[in-house]
């Protein structure tokens, strides 16, 4: 038997969420779990496509460790299986690649195994293996997500109705920056009026989410828990936020998820303003990148 599932890339955090908020977008992973007909024949892991050179293939590949935490949930290992990762998802970008796979991965075994576990059980794994449910959540699930996990690991999560005319624009620069780093700069602590500034402005989000408010978005969407910490790690990003300040259709400019991407979001899709202040501002400190504006994907992962 062979399963294949495509998983939208997804943003997290969208400026004041950390760690709770995220969307999908309209870029896929494909995972692929074949169970081999050659016993003995043991794990194998293929990265197809891929623009990273840094991917585990043998036990250490995250895909492989939530597949065998799905196992063993039902009291089994993983012995013979082919598992083929096709990136469409650019590699430690801030797109949540690692989400993707780890939900395509749970997906397809879940369904080689005979649906043993719900969403819930899946959501809960992922986000052990994740360490948060913000890519997770969207990425099983599409559209955007404000999601919490308790002590237990159980994921609550809420889909919010994303404005339509709201796109996003991905501004990926040529360097890769690995999320374990980007945590590594963050403090064990923030001073409480930071911590202020930020819950106002995730229930301001929802408000603006809800009923489309544009000008209370460009209010809600600013942080202070994790970009500024993260500002030294990506270069021009300070420049790019300023540059964009003014910009009437810009309704928040943010790191995408642990960096290095910028997302931003606008009110309509010519975005033609925004791409060229953010490549201007790149260009003049020799960084080079790939941008594209999308529609929210509000489809989740899905068996092809
Ligand atoms: N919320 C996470 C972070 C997303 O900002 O570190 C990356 O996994």
């Amino acid at each position: 038997m062979k399963v294949s599932v495509q998983v939208p890339a997804t943003i997290a955090n969208l400026g004041c969420g950390f760690d709770c908020f995220g969307l999908a977008l309209p870029v896929y992973n494909v995972i692929t779990i074949e169970e081999t007909i050659m016993p003995g024949s043991g794990i194998e892991i293929n990265i197809l496509d891929n623009d990273s050179d840094n991917i585990p293939t043998d036990k250490n590949n995250i895909v492989y460790k939530a597949i065998e935490l799905l196992y063993n949930y039902v009291g089994q290992v993983p012995a013979e299986l082919k598992i083929n990762i096709k990136t469409g998802i650019p590699v430690a970008r801030g797109m949540g690649s690692s989400a993707s796979v780890v939900v395509g991965g749970l997906i397809a075994a879940n369904e080689l195994l005979g649906h043993p576990a719900d969403l819930d059980v899946l959501l809960s794994i992922a986000s052990e293996i994740e360490g948060h449910p913000d890519n997770v959540t969207p990425a099983f699930v599409g559209g955007m997500t404000i999601s919490s996990f308790d002590e237990t690991g159980v994921v609550t999560y809420r889909n919010l109705p994303w404005p339509k005319e709201w796109k996003v624009t991905v501004c990926v620069p040529d360097f890769e920056l690995s999320t374990q780093i980007s945590r590594s700069v963050l403090p064990e602590c923030v001073p409480i009026k930071d911590a202020a500034y930020n819950l106002r402005r995730v229930g301001l989000f929802v408000d603006a989410v809800y009923n489309k408010d544009c000008e209370l978005m460009k209010l809600a969407m600013s942080d202070k828990l994790h970009q500024p910490y993260r500002m030294k790690l990506v270069p021009g990003l300070n420049s790019i936020m300023e540059n964009l300040k003014h910009e009437e259709n810009v309704l928040g400019c943010v790191l995408a998820g642990a960096g290095p991407s910028i997302a931003i979001v606008s009110n309509g899709s010519d975005t033609d303003n925004i791409k060229n202040i953010v490549s201007d501002t790149w260009n003049n400190i020799n960084v080079t990148s790939k941008i594209h504006t999308y529609s929210v994907e509000n489809q989740g992962a899905k068996k092809i």
